[in-house]
C-alpha cells in the first residue's frame, strides 16, 4: 500500500508515524520494542539534561544506555545556549536522525530553572539559542512547545515566526498550556485553521 510522504528538514520518515518523546518511557528499550511491532518511522530519547551531557563520561550508564540509531531524535532540555551547543557536538558521532529542543515540559522542578515551558515567556532568549543550535548541524532541528498560559493568537504566531526565522524544521504542539499539566483534553481549538505555521513540515 502507497504510504503518504513525511519529510523532516532533508530526511524523509518512513513509515509517517513519531512516538512521542517521553521521560522514563521512551528508552532504548521501549524503542526496540515499539520499533520491532513496526509502523513507527521516527522515534524520540527521553529530555535529556543539557547541563548534564557535555561532561558526562562516556563509559556511564547514562550515556550508554543512550541506545541512539539512526531513527532517533535527541531531545534536550535547558536554556543555557553553550550547554546546549556542547551537548548537541558530544552527541552528533551518535549520529542521530536529529535534535529537538524541548519548550513544553510543564513541571515546576524543571520551569523554576528557566527551562521547558518557562521559555515560552521569553522570545528572544528562545531566538539566540536557537541561532547557535542551528550553527551545529544541518539536521533536522525541531522545538517542542505548549500553548502558552496567557494565549494571544497574534503572540502566539509571532513566536512561532521566530522558529522560521531561525531554521527549525518543525515545530510539534503539545496542545495543553503549561497550567494545565495533563490534567485536561487538549486544547485543539487553539490550534487554528489559518495558522498554518503550526505544526508544517517542510
Ligand atoms: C509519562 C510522560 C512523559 C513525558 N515526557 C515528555 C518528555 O520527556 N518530553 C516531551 O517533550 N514531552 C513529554 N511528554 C509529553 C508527550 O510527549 C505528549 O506531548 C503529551 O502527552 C501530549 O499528548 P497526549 O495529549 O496524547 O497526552 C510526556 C508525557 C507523558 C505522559
Amino acid at each position: 500500500m502507497p504510504q503518504a510522504n513525511l519529510r523532516l528538514g532533508n530526511q524523509s520518515i518512513t513509515p509517517p508515524l513519531m512516538l512521542a518523546p517521553m521521560m522514563d518511557v521512551t528508552n532504548q528499550a521501549f524503542r526496540a520494542l515499539v520499533r520491532y511491532y513496526g509502523g513507527c518511522g521516527l522515534f524520540y530519547t527521553e529530555m535529556l539534561n543539557s547541563r548534564r551531557i557535555p561532561g558526562e563520561s562516556l563509559k556511564s550508564p547514562l550515556w550508554k544506555g543512550l541506545g541512539i540509531e539512526q531513527d532517533v531524535m535527541v531531545q534536550l532540555l535547558g536554556d543555557d545556549t553553550d550547554a546546549l551547543v556542547r551537548s548537541m557536538e558530544k552527541l552528533l558521532p551518535l549520529n542521530p536522525f536529529g535534535f529537538d529542543w524541548n519548550l513544553g515540559c510543564a513541571k515546576k522542578k524543571i520551569m523554576c530553572w528557566g527551562w521547558g515551558a518557562e521559555l515560552l515567556t521569553h522570545p528572544a532568549r528562545v531566538a539566540k539559542v536557537l541561532q547557535a543550535m542551528r550553527k551545529v548541524t544541518s539536521r533536522p532541528l525541531t522545538v517542542k512547545i505548549r500553548i502558552p498560559n496567557e494565549f494571544e493568537a497574534a503572540a502566539f504566531i509571532k513566536f512561532l515566526e521566530i522558529f522560521e526565522d531561525e531554521g527549525v524544521d518543525a515545530v510539534t504542539v503539545h496542545a495543553r498550556m503549561p497550567k494545565d499539566g495533563f490534567k485536561r483534553p487538549a486544547r485543539w481549538d487553539k490550534i487554528v485553521p489559518g495558522s498554518k505555521k503550526i505544526c508544517v513540515f517542510r
